[in-house]
Parts: structure tokens; sequence; C-alpha cells
């Protein structure tokens, strides 16, 4: 009797289990992505320094502290809930960092958070905003990180709770919450600024239990990943700055009421200083605009 019952649930059970199996397996598959053809492409050196600037590799991988703004030697930490995750070293080591890879794995880490491996990166890699870049951004991009040094630190490996520790789920949360569309439908040269190279809802938008960007709290603010205090709210509601405040800011790294910048903040504002009037007036009118 006992066998029978037995058979019945396994019966019942297995297939929904092969299912179950099958569709986590399909829905998690690494895809990759055909970047560009390059023959038809020649590379911008200054628009790569650009990009690199505003997109801010170099906050979060140089070394905790660093004065070399581009030494990509990797190692600072970023606590959340799903435990700590520790940058990695991408200078041109060909051991420690990406020196070994071509063009078409650095465009799928950053357009799609996908490895040569084809595992799935960690949204703390904030490819979420970066799969927006333009393939030609990528290629300069690609183009000047090659000018840079290497450093022959190895990286550290992630300190994650489980099931957050498998690569392979990402694949769900890649399906969740990778949104191809941006927030601002306006897709001008500020929403490019703002949403796909600049990241700034990384940090400033907040974020559900799994991780996913809370779209209805848009630049509302939200948990400070490097641990300490809140990151505040840059909705204009909230900011109420002009634009020459904002411009002004991102420039010299004054608020109105003449505190310096600090944080994380920092960095972004030191990158975000070397580019144009012109960048700073857009990513302005973008903060000024959100609805
Ligand atoms: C907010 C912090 C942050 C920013 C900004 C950032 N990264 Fe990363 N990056 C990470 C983290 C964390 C990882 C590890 C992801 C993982 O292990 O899944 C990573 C991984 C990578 C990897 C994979 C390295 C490897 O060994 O497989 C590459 C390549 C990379 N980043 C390039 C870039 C580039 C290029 C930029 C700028 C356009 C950039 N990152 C900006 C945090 C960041
Ligand atoms: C790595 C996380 C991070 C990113 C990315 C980031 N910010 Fe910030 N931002 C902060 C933190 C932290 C502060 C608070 C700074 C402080 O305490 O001095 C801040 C402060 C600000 C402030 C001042 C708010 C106030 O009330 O003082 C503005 C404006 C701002 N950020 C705009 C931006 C823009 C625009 C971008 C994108 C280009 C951006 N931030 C990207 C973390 C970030």
């Amino acid at each position: 009797m006992k066998a029978l019952i037995f058979n019945r649930t396994v019966l019942f059970t297995l297939p929904l289990f092969l299912i179950a199996v099958i569709v986590y397996t399909l829905i998690t598959q690494p895809k990759k992505l055909t970047p560009i053809d390059l023959s038809l492409l020649k590379a911008n050196l200054d628009n790569g320094k650009k990009v690199f600037l505003a997109s801010g590799c170099n906050s979060c991988h140089i070394s905790e502290g660093s004065d070399n703004k581009y030494l990509l030697t990797g190692g600072q930490k970023f606590f959340t809930n799903f435990g700590t995750f520790v940058a990695p070293n991408i200078s041109n080591s060909k051991e420690h960092g990406i020196g070994s890879w071509d063009f078409s794995d650095f465009y799928n880490s950053i357009k799609f958070g996908q490895s040569p491996l084809g595992e799935h990166y960690f949204p703390a890699f904030p490819y979420n905003s970066y799969q927006h870049m333009d393939d030609k951004d990528i290629y300069d991009l690609w183009t000047y990180w090659k000018t840079l040094p290497s450093d022959e630190t190895p990286s550290q490996v992630h300190d994650l709770v489980f099931p957050f520790n498998i690569r392979r789920n990402i694949g769900i949360w890649k399906i969740l919450f990778m949104k191809d569309k941006y927030f601002d439908q306006t897709i001008d040269r500020s929403t490019y600024l703002v949403e796909a190279l600049g990241h700034c809802a990384e940090c400033h938008t907040p974020r559900n239990y799994l991780g996913g960007l809370k779209r209805s709290l848009w630049m509302k603010g939200g948990i400070n990943p490097s641990g300490k205090g809140k990151i505040p709210s840059i909705h204009p509601e909230d900011l109420m700055w002009t634009k020459e405040e904002i411009m002004e800011y991102l420039s010299s790294g004054f608020t109105p009421d003449y505190d310096m910048v600090g944080g994380k903040m920092a960095s972004v504002v030191e990158n975000i200083s070397q580019l144009s009037d012109l960048d700073r007036e857009l990513i302005a009118d973008y903060l000024l605009r959100i609805e």
C-alpha cells in the first residue's frame, strides 16, 4: 500500500519536477549577443575617455581610496542584503584582469551582463543601465580601456548568501527586472547620459527585496551600497535645486549650502566634472523633468 502511494506521488511529482527543471534551464539560459561589425568602425579615443568618465567604471573598479583613477585593480566592497560583492580587477592584466578578452567578450559583459564563459554577472555591475549604451560608444570605450595600465592584484570572490550566490538564478532576475525600455520616454542625450552612462538610478532609486529597481519611486533615494546611511532623493520635488545649482554641484561638488559632495558621489562628480558644460546641463535638464 505504502509503495503504491509512493509510486503515485512519484508519478505525479516527477513530471512536474522535470517540467520545472526544463523551464528553469530554458529561462536562465545565457544568450550571447553579436557585437557590431568592427570593420566599419574607426575608434575615437577622446570619445572613449568621455564614455569612461560618464559611465564611471573607475568609481567601482579602482581599489578603495586609490589616487590612481585609471588603475582598475578592483577590491572595493559593496554591502547588500544578498551579501558582499567585491569589484573584480578589470585592468589589462592577462592573468588577473580582462587583458585576454576580445571585443565581443567586453561587449557582452557591458550590454548583457554575461561573461565569456556564458555565465550571468550579478547586477551589482550596473549593466542594467549600460545595456542602453550605443555600440559605437562601447567600441570607443574598449579602445580607450586598452590604453589603461595593468595591475597584477587577483580578484576576490564575493561573499553571498544562498540562493543569491547562484549565477544561473540571475537569468530569472534579468527576465523580471532588466527592462530594455528607458524610464524617461523623451529618449534624448539627457536620457542617455543619466540612464545609460551615468547609471544614476542604480544608486538613487530604491530597490525591492530581489534587488530590482522600484520604478514607481524613480530617483527617490535608496539604501547606500557602501553600507553607510541613505542615498538622497534627487527627484525635483525633494531636491528643489535650480538648473545652475545642479550644474555647479556636478562641476565643483558644492551644494547650494556650500556643503561639499561626499561618499560615492564624490567620485561621480570627479568624473562628470571632466565632461563638457553642455553634458552637465543635459544631466540637469533630465533631473528637473522627472515626474
Ligand atoms: C556600481 C559599481 C560598478 C560600476 C560603476 C562598474 N562596475 Fe564593473 N563590475 C562591478 C561588480 C560588482 C562586478 C562583479 C560582477 C560579477 O561577479 O558578477 C563587475 C564586473 C565587471 C566585469 C567582469 C569582470 C570579470 O572578471 O569577469 C567587467 C568587464 C566590468 N565590470 C567592466 C566595467 C566597465 C567597463 C564599467 C564602466 C562602463 C564598469 N564595469 C562599471 C561593479 C561595477
Ligand atoms: C554610486 C552611487 C551613486 C551614483 C551612481 C550616483 N549618485 Fe548621486 N549621490 C550619491 C550619494 C551617496 C549622494 C550623497 C552625497 C553626500 O552625502 O555628499 C549623492 C548625492 C547626489 C546629489 C545631491 C543631493 C543632495 O540633496 O545633496 C545629486 C544632485 C546627485 N547625487 C546627482 C546624481 C546624478 C545626476 C548621478 C548620475 C550622473 C548620480 N547622482 C549618480 C550616490 C550616487
